[in-house]
Protein backbone atom coordinates (compact mmCIF):
# COMPACT_ATOMS: atom_id res chain seq x y z
CA UNK A 1 0.00 0.00 0.00
CA UNK A 2 1.83 3.40 -1.34
CA UNK A 3 1.06 6.43 1.11
CA UNK A 4 0.59 9.59 -0.80
CA UNK A 5 1.21 12.83 0.43
CA UNK A 6 -1.05 15.45 -1.19
CA UNK A 7 0.19 19.30 -1.63
CA UNK A 8 -2.43 21.95 -2.48
CA UNK A 9 -2.73 25.80 -2.28
CA UNK A 10 -5.61 26.45 -2.62
CA UNK A 11 -9.59 24.71 -2.96
CA UNK A 12 -8.01 21.59 -3.39
CA UNK A 13 -10.82 20.38 -5.92
CA UNK A 14 -7.49 17.84 -7.25
CA UNK A 15 -6.80 16.43 -3.55
CA UNK A 16 -10.66 15.65 -2.48
CA UNK A 17 -10.78 13.73 -5.99
CA UNK A 18 -7.19 12.29 -5.60
CA UNK A 19 -8.31 11.32 -1.96
CA UNK A 20 -11.68 10.16 -2.62
CA UNK A 21 -10.52 7.72 -5.06
CA UNK A 22 -7.97 5.90 -2.64
CA UNK A 23 -10.66 3.41 -1.41
CA UNK A 24 -11.17 -0.01 -1.61
CA UNK A 25 -8.54 -2.01 -3.31
CA UNK A 26 -7.14 0.70 -4.38
CA UNK A 27 -2.71 0.51 -4.22
CA UNK A 28 -2.28 4.05 -2.39
CA UNK A 29 -4.13 5.70 0.62
CA UNK A 30 -3.75 9.63 1.33
CA UNK A 31 -1.44 10.62 4.71
CA UNK A 32 -1.16 13.49 4.54
CA UNK A 33 -2.18 17.21 3.00
CA UNK A 34 -0.21 20.27 2.81
CA UNK A 35 -0.22 23.72 1.80
CA UNK A 36 1.94 26.66 1.80
CA UNK A 37 -0.80 28.91 2.33
CA UNK A 38 -2.53 28.52 6.09
CA UNK A 39 -5.64 29.90 4.55
CA UNK A 40 -6.38 27.70 1.61
CA UNK A 41 -10.07 25.98 1.72
CA UNK A 42 -8.35 22.36 0.59
CA UNK A 43 -7.20 22.21 4.26
CA UNK A 44 -10.59 22.02 5.53
CA UNK A 45 -11.83 19.97 2.82
CA UNK A 46 -8.72 17.19 4.12
CA UNK A 47 -9.86 17.48 7.74
CA UNK A 48 -13.51 16.56 6.26
CA UNK A 49 -11.89 13.94 4.79
CA UNK A 50 -9.80 12.56 8.01
CA UNK A 51 -6.68 13.55 6.25
CA UNK A 52 -3.72 14.90 8.75
CA UNK A 53 -2.95 18.29 7.25
CA UNK A 54 0.33 20.69 7.69
CA UNK A 55 1.18 24.05 6.79
CA UNK A 56 4.10 25.62 5.78
CA UNK A 57 4.14 28.96 5.14
CA UNK A 58 6.27 29.79 2.37
CA UNK A 59 5.75 33.88 3.33
CA UNK A 60 9.08 35.22 4.31
CA UNK A 61 10.97 32.52 4.12
CA UNK A 62 14.29 32.48 1.58
CA UNK A 63 12.86 29.49 -1.08
CA UNK A 64 15.86 27.25 -0.18
CA UNK A 65 15.04 27.32 3.05
CA UNK A 66 11.46 26.96 2.49
CA UNK A 67 12.43 23.70 0.22
CA UNK A 68 14.31 21.84 2.41
CA UNK A 69 11.90 21.81 4.91
CA UNK A 70 8.94 20.36 2.70
CA UNK A 71 11.01 17.94 1.53
CA UNK A 72 11.69 17.02 4.84
CA UNK A 73 8.04 17.09 5.64
CA UNK A 74 7.82 14.64 2.92
CA UNK A 75 10.31 12.35 3.82
CA UNK A 76 9.04 12.15 7.61
CA UNK A 77 5.83 11.48 6.41
CA UNK A 78 6.91 8.70 5.09
CA UNK A 79 5.05 8.74 1.64
CA UNK A 80 6.32 6.95 -1.30
CA UNK A 81 4.59 9.41 -3.93
CA UNK A 82 3.80 13.26 -3.50
CA UNK A 83 1.11 14.94 -5.46
CA UNK A 84 0.97 17.83 -6.25
CA UNK A 85 -2.54 19.27 -6.80
CA UNK A 86 -2.83 23.02 -7.24
CA UNK A 87 0.44 23.69 -4.89
CA UNK A 88 1.54 26.91 -7.15
CA UNK A 89 5.62 27.22 -5.85
CA UNK A 90 8.30 26.67 -8.25
CA UNK A 91 10.81 23.64 -6.85
CA UNK A 92 14.27 24.16 -6.40
CA UNK A 93 16.88 21.75 -6.33
CA UNK A 94 17.29 22.25 -2.69
CA UNK A 95 13.61 20.41 -3.17
CA UNK A 96 14.93 17.04 -5.07
CA UNK A 97 17.84 16.70 -2.98
CA UNK A 98 15.33 16.17 -0.13
CA UNK A 99 12.60 13.93 -0.92
CA UNK A 100 13.36 11.31 -2.79
CA UNK A 101 9.60 9.48 -3.81
CA UNK A 102 7.86 9.74 -6.70
CA UNK A 103 6.35 12.90 -7.66
CA UNK A 104 3.44 13.65 -10.00
CA UNK A 105 1.67 16.83 -10.99
CA UNK A 106 -0.97 17.85 -12.86
CA UNK A 107 -0.94 21.20 -15.34
CA UNK A 108 -4.23 22.77 -16.74
CA UNK A 109 -2.52 22.70 -20.56
CA UNK A 110 -1.95 19.46 -23.34
CA UNK A 111 1.69 20.48 -22.08
CA UNK A 112 4.47 20.87 -24.24
CA UNK A 113 2.57 23.60 -25.52
CA UNK A 114 1.54 26.36 -22.33
CA UNK A 115 3.71 25.56 -19.41
CA UNK A 116 3.60 27.97 -16.66
CA UNK A 117 0.68 30.29 -15.54
CA UNK A 118 -2.70 31.72 -17.26
CA UNK A 119 -2.80 28.69 -19.49
CA UNK A 120 -6.28 28.86 -20.70
CA UNK A 121 -6.28 32.49 -21.20
CA UNK A 122 -3.20 31.60 -23.49
CA UNK A 123 -4.49 28.87 -25.63
CA UNK A 124 -7.73 31.16 -26.48
CA UNK A 125 -5.53 33.53 -27.57
CA UNK A 126 -3.29 31.33 -29.79
CA UNK A 127 -6.92 30.32 -31.25
CA UNK A 128 -6.22 26.54 -30.24
CA UNK A 129 -8.98 24.63 -31.82
CA UNK A 130 -8.88 22.38 -28.09
CA UNK A 131 -7.24 23.20 -24.51
CA UNK A 132 -6.69 20.47 -21.71
CA UNK A 133 -4.83 19.18 -18.87
CA UNK A 134 -1.39 16.77 -18.29
CA UNK A 135 -0.39 14.34 -15.57
CA UNK A 136 3.34 14.44 -15.36
CA UNK A 137 6.19 13.43 -13.32
CA UNK A 138 7.81 16.05 -11.41
CA UNK A 139 11.30 16.76 -12.09
CA UNK A 140 13.82 20.29 -12.13
CA UNK A 141 12.66 21.37 -15.19
CA UNK A 142 9.06 23.33 -14.61
CA UNK A 143 6.20 21.42 -15.83
CA UNK A 144 8.62 19.58 -18.28
CA UNK A 145 9.06 15.42 -16.70
CA UNK A 146 7.15 12.49 -18.48
CA UNK A 147 3.41 12.64 -19.65
CA UNK A 148 1.83 10.34 -17.93
CA UNK A 149 -1.54 11.37 -18.93
CA UNK A 150 -3.77 14.11 -20.85
CA UNK A 151 -7.27 14.79 -21.39
CA UNK A 152 -8.78 16.50 -24.01
CA UNK A 153 -11.26 19.41 -24.34
CA UNK A 154 -12.79 22.09 -27.33
CA UNK A 155 -12.58 25.37 -26.72
CA UNK A 156 -15.42 26.78 -27.73
CA UNK A 157 -16.04 30.18 -29.81
CA UNK A 158 -16.87 32.66 -27.30
CA UNK A 159 -14.88 30.70 -24.63
CA UNK A 160 -13.23 32.68 -21.88
CA UNK A 161 -10.23 31.35 -19.52
CA UNK A 162 -13.31 30.41 -16.71
CA UNK A 163 -15.22 29.01 -18.94
CA UNK A 164 -12.90 26.71 -20.38
CA UNK A 165 -11.23 25.77 -16.70
CA UNK A 166 -15.08 25.05 -16.11
CA UNK A 167 -14.66 22.48 -18.79
CA UNK A 168 -11.14 21.32 -17.88
CA UNK A 169 -11.70 20.79 -13.99
CA UNK A 170 -14.17 17.98 -14.19
CA UNK A 171 -11.38 16.16 -16.81
CA UNK A 172 -8.68 17.02 -14.32
CA UNK A 173 -10.54 15.21 -11.38
CA UNK A 174 -11.36 11.59 -14.07
CA UNK A 175 -7.59 11.91 -15.11
CA UNK A 176 -5.21 12.69 -11.96
CA UNK A 177 -7.48 9.57 -9.97
CA UNK A 178 -6.70 7.12 -12.90
CA UNK A 179 -2.99 8.45 -13.71
CA UNK A 180 -2.08 7.67 -9.89
CA UNK A 181 -3.40 4.23 -9.64
CA UNK A 182 -1.44 3.46 -12.51
CA UNK A 183 1.53 5.05 -10.53
CA UNK A 184 0.58 3.18 -7.21
CA UNK A 185 1.35 -0.17 -8.89
CA UNK A 186 3.98 1.35 -10.68
CA UNK A 187 2.58 0.89 -14.24
CA UNK A 188 3.72 3.83 -16.38
CA UNK A 189 1.54 3.19 -19.43
CA UNK A 190 0.28 6.46 -19.93
CA UNK A 191 -3.58 8.11 -19.76
CA UNK A 192 -5.48 9.72 -22.87
CA UNK A 193 -9.03 11.26 -22.25
CA UNK A 194 -10.98 13.28 -24.40
C1 LIG B 1 -6.33 23.46 -11.32
O1 LIG B 1 -6.63 24.05 -12.56
C2 LIG B 1 -5.03 22.68 -11.45
O2 LIG B 1 -4.82 22.22 -12.77
C3 LIG B 1 -4.00 23.69 -11.11
O3 LIG B 1 -4.57 24.37 -10.01
C4 LIG B 1 -5.98 24.55 -10.28
C5 LIG B 1 -6.78 24.48 -9.00
O4 LIG B 1 -6.74 23.18 -8.54
N1 LIG B 1 -2.75 23.07 -10.84
P1 LIG B 1 -7.49 22.69 -7.17
O5 LIG B 1 -8.98 22.99 -7.31
O6 LIG B 1 -6.88 23.49 -6.03
O7 LIG B 1 -7.20 21.24 -7.12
Amino acid sequence: MKRVAILISGGGSNMVSLARSMTGDHPARPVLVLSNRPEAGGLAKARDLGIPTRTLDHRGRPREEFDAELAQILTESGAEIAAFAGFMRILSPRFFEGYGGGMLNIHPSLLPKYPGLNTHARAIEAGDQEAGCTVHEVIPELDAGPILGQARVPIALGDSAETLAERVLPMEHQLYPEVLRRYAMGDRTPVFLG
